[in-house]
């Protein structure tokens, strides 16, 4: 918790609500609805014009398997996943919750169960923190479009909205996240978006709510990218495991458990956090990819976890080809993505060194000198196929800057 006495009461209260957040790091998104049936991305209706009267009837044919919440969630748990955020709604219009607003909703059509109710008992009994995905943007709702020209299509349609983001505050006990998505066709003020987060907090008092209402409360969302936002500002960034958000079982492009581990070394060290997509088949199952290299990186983050949960002190670091840090205080952790063999050194380091070890392992051996860290005794191979860990204690602040004695290239910049 940051304790400033400069901060105004409202700043301090978004610390106290960020708090866990801060810490959790790595969170599971699942994009679930009638587009699984299709396999097509989540996007299918818009991209290919499905006439709406042709994609309605998905509502009655979708039959999810019960239970199968438990298995993401016990999933999330064993990849050492903190958090969820499943779609409560997305762009299709179709409500995984039983709203009273709408029957295009899972209760009374086809799954004849209300599907948030489930998601949010089965993340609970995990120990997992649960935000709902819900997208303003609203391609069934006959004003969802005409509200940009239309005054009485705009009002009836924003009370829609805010009507059923009440529901979702109201219905389902503690809620952590609110993850709007999609502001089209309006603006902040033809969404009321102040007026409705005011409701939110109202409702939920310690929830944090994202920036896509368009205004920037409590989290930045840069998607597809790892970057860290403004300084000061929290930020967590959303991934897709294969290049659809939504089922897609034509995609099979997955990302494996080094490219997974390389996300979190990378969020970690700018102080973010990573929500990695899955997109259940319609009966709920995970496509085996994801469960295998989820497991993986669980795994790993056993082994390896301080690396990434405790360590998200941003310092200014440069790129390296064997790997990247991670800092907490003065102790360093050099994840390494591509194992030198016997020897590895690092280039820059400015604090005096004090210990090296293989995390969980053995002392090793090493010599500095002003521009130059050599770290000796490694095996042949790496400890861990995935990536091994570094611990290097060092005295201050670490510093990391190439110059003297090497060849600084002019504009080169330090990288997160
Ligand atoms: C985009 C897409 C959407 C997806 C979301 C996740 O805004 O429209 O399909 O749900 O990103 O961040």
């Amino acid at each position: 918790m940051v304790n400033d006495k400069t901060l105004s009461a409202e700043e301090k209260d978004r610390s106290r609500r960020l708090e866990w957040f801060r810490k959790a790091r790595f969170g599971m998104f699942v994009h679930w609805g009638l587009y699984s049936q299709l396999g097509r991305h989540e996007w299918v209706m818009n991209r290919e014009r499905i006439p709406l009267e042709e994609y309605e009837p998905l509502a009655d044919t979708w039959k999810p398997r019960p239970g199968c919440q438990r298995e993401w969630a016990r999933l999330a748990k064993q990849a050492g996943m903190r958090y969820m955020v499943m779609t409560t709604k997305h762009h299709e219009g179709f409500c995984l919750f039983d709203s009273k607003l709408t029957d295009y909703n899972a209760a009374r059509r086809g799954p004849g169960r209300d599907l948030v109710a489930e998601y949010v008992e089965a993340a609970r009994a995990e120990g997992l923190r649960v935000g709902f995905y819900y997208s303003l943007m609203d391609w069934h709702h006959p004003d969802g479009a005409r509200c940009k020209t239309d005054e009485a299509a705009r009002r009836r349609f924003v009370d829609y909205i805010h009507g059923q983001v009440r529901e979702l505050c109201t219905n389902y006990g503690k809620v952590d996240i609110m993850w709007y998505d999609v502001a089209w066709p309006l603006d902040v003020e033809g969404w009321e978006s102040a007026k409705m987060n005011a409701m939110v907090r109202q409702l939920q008092p310690d929830i944090i709510i994202n920036n896509r209402s368009l205004l920037p409360e409590d989290f930045g969302t840069p998607e597809q990218h790892i970057r860290p936002e403004e300084e000061g500002r929290m930020w967590e960034s959303c991934m897709t495991f294969n290049s659809s958000w939504g089922y897609a079982p034509a995609d099979t492009d997955y990302k494996t458990p080094k490219q997974v581990v390389a996300m979190l070394r990378q969020v970690a060290a700018g102080g973010g956090n990573l929500l990695l997509n899955i997109g259940p088949a319609p009966d709920g199952s995970v496509p085996q990819p994801c469960i295998d290299t989820l497991m993986e990186t669980g795994r790993w983050l056993e082994k390896y976890g301080p690396a990434i949960y405790d360590a998200s002190d941003r310092f200014q670091q440069h790129w390296m080809f064997t790997g990247a840090f991670t800092a907490k205080g003065s102790r360093l952790y050099y994840h390494v993505f591509h194992w030198p063999g016997q020897e590895l050194a690092i280039g820059g380091l400015r604090n005096r060194v004090r210990g090296v070890r293989l995390m969980n392992g053995w002392e090793l051996g090493w010599r500095q000198t002003e521009s130059r860290l050599v770290i000796f005794g490694l095996p042949d191979t790496p400890p861990d196929p995935i990536a091994t860990v570094i611990e290097i204690d060092v005295e201050g602040a670490p510093v990391q800057k190439l110059g003297a004695g090497c060849v600084l290239l002019e504009g080169d910049t330090f990288i997160a």
